[in-house]
């Protein structure tokens, strides 16, 4: 076994100010850099990507593709009506997801999660992007165009509560989407609530009672049920579980998976929680104030995550086994705002691996390995075959830690 010599005072002296000189030397090379230009000039390579993108036809493959995808919401504007400041709550995101599969999105709060669910269904429209569900391209569809997609997408809230009419039975509750949309005929209406009502574990008598008579999980199960009866493709399930005791958030998230399996649908599950995102996704997309930074399947994401971000969201999640250290990296400072969003790389205030070039330039979306997404300036390389490594930060920054 080697042992590590200790440094002296001197050496740990020298190497600070090699450190702080190369350091120097990487600054001043950005010393006559127009930050405003670089930005403009990134805006515009993300435009021309957008553009040439746009022409492609969608993947027949997947139930759901997101290409470039934006939601502003203004700040301020002139009297005239311009926007002048804005809040770039969802910024060019892209990904694609298969029907039967569960993508897991994860970021903390603010990144713009919900605001990513609620602009793929519609609720909010979006500021520019496409957005390809079964073949069609409903970004620009009208309100009225969309109605017939709407059974088709369903949406579960967090909050199980405020969710439901207190004045409703759950019966009513359930019936009233089965009948707007003519489900089944008239008469089988109740039969058919009552299979749905079955397959979410709840019992038959509910029927005639009313939402605040029920606990929180089984709210959460007839919140379920209700997005359920218009048999829908795609459910995006906004932090479904977070309000509820852990024993019970086990038995929704099995709930979910159990109609998955039994009925194909296709979820996009937004979670603070990555232990719960874990045991469901099987794609995990990555968001920091508005972007997507990485996105790949499960085992990538906790195997071999890329980007410093993740790592450091990930290096909390405790692991099972005692035997593992856990390595937490706990970041620095607050998040900025996504109205004032910082230069280069937007996560470079807080990021233990920032080096001069991520103050001034934005590190491009690459795929790294098929599948697996990052934008981080470690991994020059571009589009790799296999394994991914980030460069030697040491040699990037003189850095040994
Ligand atoms: N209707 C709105 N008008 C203006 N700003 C909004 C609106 N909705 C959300 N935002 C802002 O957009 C950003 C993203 O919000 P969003 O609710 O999507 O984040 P989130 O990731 O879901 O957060 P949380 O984990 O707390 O639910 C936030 O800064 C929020 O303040
Ligand atoms: S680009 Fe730089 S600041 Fe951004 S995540 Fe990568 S190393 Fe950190
Ligand atoms: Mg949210």
């Amino acid at each position: 076994m080697s042992i590590k010599k200790t440094q002296t005072y001197e050496e740990a002296l020298e190497k600070e100010e090699r450190q702080e000189e190369l350091e120097r030397t990487k600054a001043s090379e950005f010393a006559a850099f127009d930050d405003a230009a670089e930005a403009a000039k990134e805006e515009t390579a993300r435009e021309e990507k957008a553009r040439a993108d746009a022409d492609l036809p969608p993947d027949p493959d997947v139930l759901l593709e997101v290409r470039h995808l934006k939601k502003y919401f203004p700040l301020k504007k002139t009297l005239a009506g311009k926007v002048t400041l804005s809040l770039r709550a969802v910024d060019d995101v892209s990904f694609k997801l298969k029907a039967g599969e569960t993508l897991g999105i994860v970021g903390e709060s603010g990144c713009g999660k919900t605001t990513l669910g609620r602009t793929i269904l519609k609720l909010y429209q979006p500021t520019d992007g496409q957005i390809f569900f079964a073949g069609q391209e409903i970004a620009k569809y009208s309100p009225s165009k969309m109605r017939p997609l709407r059974t088709q997408m369903q949406i579960i809230f967090q909050d199980p509560y405020s969710s439901l009419p207190p004045r409703s039975t759950v019966g009513g509750i359930l019936s009233e989407p089965v009948r707007v949309h003519k489900i089944v005929p008239r008469e089988q209406v109740k039969d058919y609530v009552l299979k749905i009502m079955e397959q979410c574990g709840l019992r038959d008598y509910y029927y005639e009672r009313y939402p605040h008579e029920f606990s929180g999980g089984q709210r959460q199960r007839i919140c379920i049920a209700r997005a359920l009866t218009v048999q829908p493709k795609l459910v995006i399930c906004d932090e479904p579980v977070s309000a509820l005791d852990v024993s019970i958030q086990a038995q929704i998230i099995n709930l979910l998976k159990r109609l998955q399996t039994t009925m194909g649908f296709t979820y996009v599950f937004i979670s603070h929680d990555l232990s719960v995102v874990k045991h469901i996704s099987d794609h995990i997309g990555v968001m920091y104030l508005g972007s997507m930074v990485e996105f790949g399947d499960k085992k990538s994401i906790f195997e071999n995550p890329l980007h410093p971000y993740t790592q450091a969201l990930f290096s909390a999640v405790p692991n099972p086994n005692p035997d593992v250290k856990m390595n937490r990296i706990v970041l620095k400072g607050d998040i900025p705002s996504p109205a004032n969003p910082p230069k280069g790389c937007k996560f470079h205030t807080r990021c233990p691996m920032a080096m001069e070039v991520c103050k001034h330039i934005a590190p491009a979306y690459k795929e790294y390995e098929p599948g697996h997404f990052a934008a981080c300036h470690c991994y020059p390389q571009g589009e790799v075959k296999g394994p991914v490594k980030a460069v030697s930060l040491q040699e990037e920054t003189g850095r040994e830690d």
